[in-house]
């Protein structure tokens, strides 16, 4: 059989069907997400920063209207509940007049290591704990955009993404910012055509600085959020600059297998190069608050096979080498849960262990929250008025 452009725009219509159909399947009948997570009155409880009796109180004298919403064993408080309970008690996380939004992106040029994996459950983690988080969705292949329940060619169209920001189109970002089926997290969604951003951007060079379009933009919206999470594309071009240039801290996926472990070395290196050879040209200060590796897509040991081994050695070495400076303690397993959830455009914090055995499900999750807790951790250490209020609460 020949394939001529006719029988490709064949296999496009055909791809499109397929895409209807698990759109249908995976969804509401409507095609829309619903966060539908409820939460045990333990949970709630360190959610909203009060005691469990101070909660009972305020339900009982009608304060706060807090039902308990689902049914069977998934009784308990819904975000939006809880959230109104925080505003109530004034427990929202909210940063201090001094204190300024953080930009992290979830950054390292080897493909598959867990990037978006991680960006999209810390920022939803993040935004269960009430803080006011953006997601920015840089990469055209759109795996982030998909974890929220969008078809990026379908669902989203190039104006919907940063693309008419990179053009000039758009002065700022707004445009771009939606709703998300949960709380305090919105989304800056992406389709291919942004991937049109990187030549753009690259023949505009002597008109202005490539590195400068995202750093503006993030600059201009910032005060909306408590944090900004981005999720570059793994390769070093225009967008990846840009987004290293706009963060104001790094984390780096990295699984313990050698391929990807000198991977990632790598990448500290064109890291140094990019941001030494900017600073040179155009006299762009850069720090960071924190720059960590996040041991990614462990396998785990179940016996002595080899490969679990090796990977432990490798992971050894890095612990040594980076410390806890520049390495994260937890480390993110190989886990069916995440890769279920996600061939259903989910992510565990979505699934009540449903997909997968419970026991899977439950160890995959305290394996990403741990990471989350640290890298919270991290990010308190710039913000010392917020820290005492959690801490006061
Ligand atoms: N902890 C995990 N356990 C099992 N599978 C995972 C885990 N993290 C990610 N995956 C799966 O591995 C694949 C790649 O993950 P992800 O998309 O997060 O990586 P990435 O670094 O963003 O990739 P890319 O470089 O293509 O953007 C996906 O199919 C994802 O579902
Ligand atoms: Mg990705």
């Amino acid at each position: 059989m020949n394939v001529s452009i006719k029988e490709l725009e064949d296999l496009v219509r055909r791809s499109d069907e397929i895409m209807k159909h698990i759109k249908t399947h995976i969804f509401s009948p409507d095609g829309e997400k619903h966060f539908k997570k409820t939460f045990k009155i333990g949970e709630a409880s360190t959610l909203i920063g009060r005691h469990p009796a101070t909660i009972r109180e305020a339900e009982k004298q009608g304060a706060i209207n807090a039902d308990r919403t689902g049914s069977g064993n998934a009784r308990g408080f819904s975000l939006e509940e809880i959230n109104k309970a925080r505003r109530h008690f004034n427990t929202l996380p909210r940063l201090g007049t001094d204190e300024e939004a953080a930009v992290l992106a979830v950054q390292n040029f080897k493909g598959g290591v867990g990037k978006t994996s991680i960006a999209v459950h810390l920022s939803q983690w993040l935004a269960i704990r009430g803080f006011r988080v953006l997601l920015i969705d840089l990469d055209s292949q759109a795996s982030a955009t998909t974890l929220f329940g969008y078809t990026p060619d379908m669902d989203i169209d190039a104006d919907d993404t940063l693309l008419p920001y990179f053009e000039g189109e758009q002065r700022t970002m707004h445009y771009a910012i939606r709703d998300t089926q949960i709380e305090n997290l919105s989304l800056i969604p992406a389709n291919l055509q942004l991937y049109n951003a990187e030549y753009m951007v690259a023949a505009k060079h002597d008109q202005r600085p490539i590195y400068s379009y995202l750093p503006q933009g993030v600059e201009d919206i910032k005060k909306d959020f408590e944090i900004i999470i981005i999720d570059p594309p793994p390769a070093l071009g225009m967008l990846s600059i840009n987004a290293l240039v706009a963060a104001t801290s790094l984390l780096v996926p990295m699984p313990p297998r050698m391929l990807d472990f000198t991977s990632s070395l790598q990448f500290f290196n064109m890291l140094h190069e990019t941001l030494e050879e900017i600073q040179g040209h155009f006299g762009q200060q850069i720090t960071y608050d924190f720059v960590k590796l996040v041991t990614s897509k462990k396998k785990q040991r179940t016996s002595n096979e080899r490969f679990a081994r090796a990977e432990d050695d490798i992971l050894e070495l890095a612990r040594k080498v980076f410390g806890k400076e520049y390495m994260l303690d937890s480390i993110i397993y190989e886990s069916t849960a995440i890769d279920n959830a996600a061939s259903e455009f989910k992510t565990l914090f979505e699934i009540q262990g449903q997909t997968t055995g419970y026991k899977s499900y439950r160890m995959a999750m305290a394996s990403i929250e741990a990471m989350c807790e640290e890298v919270l951790c991290d990010l308190l250490a710039s913000w010392p008025n917020l820290k005492s209020r959690i801490k006061a609460a």
